[in-house]
């Protein structure tokens, strides 16, 4: 790929939703761009960066950053995260009935907020008042998101027990695959919304009891994650918790929130820092 046609398209994934593409990504940008020029039948990349930049509907550009957002994710992925969400809960749900508001940023193909959701109903009971916001930038994984219909490789971290009360099998799929749709009772703890993580303030008011913003501040600058951790700090309570990837980090931000275990924070004066240590297996 000319240098100049890739370094348009890593200003637009910069622009449009703070993803730092740069050096070393050529090969994977000529890759996710050569779907859109076979899809729309151009003939290249610049005449297909040409197109991006004059369609004026802003659909192509919904279909660029989905072609260069990486959507991999699966049921229960980093577990000790939703050990951590069942302790939290049931400490939360000893102190009396409450609603749970718990928001999925970078919810990917839906895996990751139907898991946070199936968790809560293990810790708490299925008369949990739960409404769980899960978002991305992405429509094409929303679309699948909504669709809740998953392959058996993606539930492969789901207990037996876990599979067999809040899944359905449903019919094979097109390469004859077999396939499981989440039932509708955790379905309707869940609302599916387009986000961009890189243009707070986000319009939810919050607060969120728990925050999971995983693996995807590793695609962010520090500017962008600095905006993002500064609103997703304004979206915490007293009590909240806000999960990240085990592979990134706050540090480098400035924030006050502090470790309470393996990429998990909260605020410095949550009791659970004192004695009732909670922590993942
Ligand atoms: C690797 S997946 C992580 C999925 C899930 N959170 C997990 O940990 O398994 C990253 C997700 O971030 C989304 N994403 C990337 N840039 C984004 C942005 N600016 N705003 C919102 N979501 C974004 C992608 O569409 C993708 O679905």
């Amino acid at each position: 790929m000319e240098h100049n046609v890739f370094t348009r398209f890593c200003d637009l994934a910069y622009d449009k939703a703070g993803i730092y593409l740069r050096e070393g990504k050529e090969a994977l940008v000529a890759t996710r761009v050569a779907k859109r020029v076979k899809a729309l039948g151009l003939d290249g990349e610049r005449a297909y960066l040409e197109y991006l930049e004059k369609d004026a509907t802003g659909d192509e550009l919904v279909a660029f950053l989905d072609a260069v957002t990486t959507n991999y994710t699966f049921f229960f992925r980093e577990p000790e995260h939703f050990d951590i969400q069942a302790q939290l809960m049931k400490r939360w749900a000893a102190q009396g009935p409450r609603p749970y508001r718990i928001w999925c940023a970078a919810s990917s193909t839906g895996e990751e907020p139907y898991a946070i959701a199936m968790t809560a109903r293990e810790a708490v009971g299925e008369d949990v008042d739960l409404r769980i916001l899960a978002t991305d930038l992405s429509t094409r994984v929303l679309a699948t998101a909504r669709a809740g219909v998953y392959g058996a490789d993606r539930l492969e971290k789901a207990s037996k027990e876990v599979v067999r009360k809040y899944f359905k099998r449903a019919p094979d799929n097109a390469r004859g695959e077999r396939v499981y749709s989440v039932t509708p009772e955790v379905r309707e703890h869940l609302v599916f919304k387009r986000l961009n993580l890189s243009k707070p303030p986000f319009p939810m008011k919050g607060p969120f009891d728990l925050v999971f913003c995983r693996n995807v501040m590793m695609y962010f600058d520090l500017t962008v994650r600095q905006r993002l951790v500064n609103d997703i700090e304004r979206l915490m309570g007293p009590e909240s918790v806000l999960f990240i990837g085990r592979s990134e980090t706050l540090g480098g931000l400035k924030t006050n929130l502090v470790a309470l275990s393996a990429a998990t924070y909260c605020w410095p004066d949550n009791p659970l820092l004192e004695g009732g240590r909670i922590g993942g297996k």
